[in-house]
């Protein structure tokens, strides 16, 4: 457990307390270095998995019951924060299904507020989406119910509350959902879970000096997003992972708010890139590091059979704007202990799986523009945030999709600093970046991709052949504030 330092006062516990930390900006001060601090206190905490839920099979359904709650962490030392949690105090399972499964999900809400939650990266219909269109009243349940269609990925799920996405992740209301199927099973690869296949959701946060979570302190964190000083894995501030194996599949999933991240082990050692958001790539990529936007996930094999003690490290704040944000020093996010490692039965493989193709460019019905906009000052509150000179009004529809059909979206940022663009519904293909190939570990299926200052990324899709008159799926910045303040926009598929 780290230590928070000398000022420990508890937080309210009760639920009027919290609600009001969670809606008004603490004027408390931010506690920084509190990470240099435990290092110098040689403080370690653990690496920890998240519960794996496989759900109640009945028949051919799988249910699982998911209960959004307020609770207190202890992040620190003698100190509890209060949190959001599903089934647990902060973040939530770790849902798993198979390909074939009907998957029959109970949602109840127990945190005082409305909430909701979605399925992000999953191909399903339209109302059982967990968007904003679903949401649920504290006290009440909703259930999702779809088919497992897709490929195996790390997929995950989290609030969707309109106006409140922002701050119900950032307390604790994500959790990740991993789908395999009847190859990955087989695939030679590390999938014993907790062991050598490690999901990691890489959050900052940021802390008052009581402990509390703070959320939202000046006018910068709404603009830029909320980032945060400190590093969680899991819900674990920069922990210590003490490898068992000699190789580590990591499912890697930026679960920020605002943070981009340019990750690498810090004696710059190679990694392989195994899988992007939709799944496994056709075969592993070697690199040294590996940029991962809000919302995105890679799976990655590292070899740690020379035993080493490694750190994995945000390089720097990527974009223009993260220079200036003091992130060009390496920022630690967990640390890896392989002296005790044994060796692994698994190679590292030459191929992995042929993914489904680029849909043809022949099919393609449409092509649309999206332009994400932001716009400083005063407006700033009022609906600086658009995409196509639109804020997000639920009761706006965009535009329309057929259902089967193909399309090639535009999705330009003539705005200053990075958004990591996210459509509903659907798994897509990256044509190009300002009109270049993307990188390989772009090639690819991907429901979120980061677009950089004056860039334009287009990308190709198809819709699956769920369909809906009346209920929307959403795109938008995965920047939680910037889709709260309007960063979204919604399609019907018909
Ligand atoms: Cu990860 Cu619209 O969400
Ligand atoms: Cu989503
Ligand atoms: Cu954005």
């Amino acid at each position: 457990m780290k230590k928070l330092g000398t000022a420990l006062s508890h937080v309210s516990s009760s639920r009027r307390g919290f609600l009001k930390s969670l809606t008004a900006a603490s004027l408390l001060l931010p506690l920084s270095g509190v990470r240099a601090k435990n290092n110098t206190t040689g403080t370690s905490t653990a690496f920890k998995s998240p519960p794996l839920d496989y759900g109640q099979r009945k028949g051919d359904t799988v249910n699982f019951t998911l209960t959004l709650g307020t609770h207190k962490t202890r992040f620190f030392d003698g100190v509890e924060t209060a949190t959001l949690g599903i089934n647990q105090s902060y973040l939530g399972p770790v849902l798993r299904a198979k390909r074939g499964d009907k998957v029959r999900i109970k949602v109840n809400n127990q945190i005082g507020m409305p909430s909701t939650l979605h399925w992000h990266g999953m191909i399903l219909p339209a109302n059982m989406d967990g968007g904003p269109h679903q949401e649920i009243k504290q006290g009440e349940s909703w259930v999702a119910e779809y088919n497992i269609r897709q490929q195996a990925s790390t997929l995950w799920y989290h609030s969707h509350q309109m106006h409140h996405t922002g701050s119900q992740v950032y307390h604790g209301l994500a959790g990740m959902f991993i789908i395999d199927d009847e190859h990955s099973q087989k695939m030679d690869l590390p999938q014993e879970y907790g062991v050598d296949d490690l999901p990691c959701t890489i959050q900052d946060r940021r802390f008052n000096r009581d402990g509390s979570l703070a959320y939202i302190n000046s006018m910068h964190d709404r603009m830029m997003g909320m980032q945060g000083n400190t590093m969680l894995v899991n819900g674990v501030i920069t922990p210590m992972l003490k490898a068992e194996r000699s190789l580590l599949r990591l499912r890697l999933h930026n679960g920020s708010n605002a943070r981009l991240y340019q990750l690498a082990f810090s004696d710059r050692r190679d990694f392989q890139v195994i899988a992007s958001d939709g799944g496994f790539l056709a075969e592993p990529l070697t690199v040294g590091t590996i940029r991962l936007g809000v919302g995105e996930r890679v799976e990655i094999l590292v070899d740690v059979s020379d035993k080493p003690v490694i750190e994995l490290q945000n390089q720097q704040s990527a974009g223009m704007m993260g220079g200036m944000m003091g992130g060009g020093s390496a920022m630690t996010i967990m640390t890896i202990d392989a002296r005790q490692a044994h060796p692994s039965a698994h190679p590292i493989p030459t191929k992995l799986r042929a993914i489904s193709g680029i849909p043809d460019l022949k099919s393609v019905v449409t092509t649309r523009q999206f332009d994400l906009q932001m716009s400083m000052g005063m407006g700033m509150m009022g609906g600086g945030f658009r995409i196509n000179g639109q804020s997000m009004d639920p009761a706006r529809i965009d535009f329309q999709v057929k259902r089967n059909s193909t399309e090639i979206w535009e999705v330009s940022n003539g705005s200053f600093m990075p958004h990591p663009f996210h459509v509903h519904g659907v798994q897509f293909h990256i044509l190009d970046r300002n009109g270049k190939q993307p990188p390989s570990d772009e090639s690819g299926l991907k429901d979120t991709v980061l677009v950089q200052s004056a860039e334009a990324v287009r990308l190709i899709m198809t819709f699956p052949d769920y369909s809906d008159a009346k209920i929307p799926y959403m795109y938008h910045c995965h920047n939680l504030e910037h889709e709260d303040q309007g960063m979204m926009g919604q399609f019907l598929v018909v």
